[in-house]
């Protein structure tokens, strides 16, 4: 099936009276991490070297990715013509790198790397579907929808390779879950901070709390039940939990409470 390309998106639509500021910080935010995908293909194909189908579906995955940023810098350009996405993308990629050079998995194993990567296409789905839903401006809704549905097929892509590996090198639940945790944990790493900070706070000092904050408060606010609920579920069935036995229910009931708990505060600092 051919792929979306930019001159699929209606830029005619676009209505500037329904771009909301909150909604477009974020957005500047994505299109800095998604446009600094090709950094990842290369990491990836660094520690999977003897997995040619991997590594080619790596690199197909980091077009879509790219191509992602390029969508969403657009559109944030239309919304705040003051916005350069050029000039805040290599603010962003001269101040945050990733391990290119590493020839093992951070992660520490191939199906923790994949876990690792089934954590992010979880993530960026449920954003990408939680703007979606809350955005009326046309064009961003537009956008999302595909970009949602791409983090979704990347899922199953990253979801499809990991049962491979695990198959072969066999790691237990703690281990599996873990490895999840820690990547769920590093949202408010350097990453999407600093991303916030270069396409939101150009001149001003950077503080990673402060953009984290910032980042965080502003994606909750888009997230309903519905979003969270399929996020969880995801997650469980990459470490290798049913999200409907008891041990599913339980961990979706935790994560919502918490959830809600977390984005009260965010929005009442
Ligand atoms: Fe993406
Ligand atoms: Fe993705």
């Amino acid at each position: 099936m051919r792929h979306w390309t930019l001159e699929d998106i209606p830029w005619d639509a676009f209505d500037g009276t329904r771009v909301d500021p909150e909604i477009l910080a974020v957005v500047k935010t994505a299109s800095m991490v998604e446009h600094n995908s090709a950094d990842y293909a290369t990491y990836l194909n660094n520690i999977f070297p003897d997995d040619p189908e991997f590594q080619a579906a790596a690199k197909a995955w980091a077009v879509e990715e790219i191509q992602h940023g390029v969508a969403l810098g657009r559109w944030a350009e239309m919304a705040d013509p003051s916005f350069d996405f050029q000039s805040s993308f290599r603010r962003f990629a001269e101040g945050y790198r990733i391990p290119v050079e590493a020839e093992s998995s951070v992660r520490g194993s191939h199906s923790g790397e994949l876990i690792a990567r089934c954590m992010v296409e979880t993530g960026t789905s449920s954003l990408y579907s939680a703007l979606r839903d809350a955005t009326d401006e046309p064009v961003l809704k537009f956008v999302c929808h595909k970009i949602a549905g791409d983090e979704f097929r990347h899922y199953k892509l990253f979801y499809t390779h990991l049962q491979r590996y695990l198959a072969r090198e066999k790691p237990g639940l703690p281990r599996r879950v873990l490895v999840a945790f820690r990547r769920f944990r590093e949202v408010d790493d350097d990453e999407l901070s600093y991303a916030y900070h270069c396409a939101n706070l150009d001149g001003q000092t950077y503080d990673r709390k402060r953009a984290a904050d910032a980042y965080l408060g502003r994606v909750a606010a888009c997230y309903r039940r519905d979003h969270v609920q399929r996020a969880v579920g995801m997650a469980m069935k990459a470490v290798g939990v049913s999200p409907k036995g008891r041990l599913g229910r339980l961990a979706m009931w935790v994560v919502w409470r918490r959830f809600r708990r977390q984005t009260l505060q965010l929005q009442a600092s």
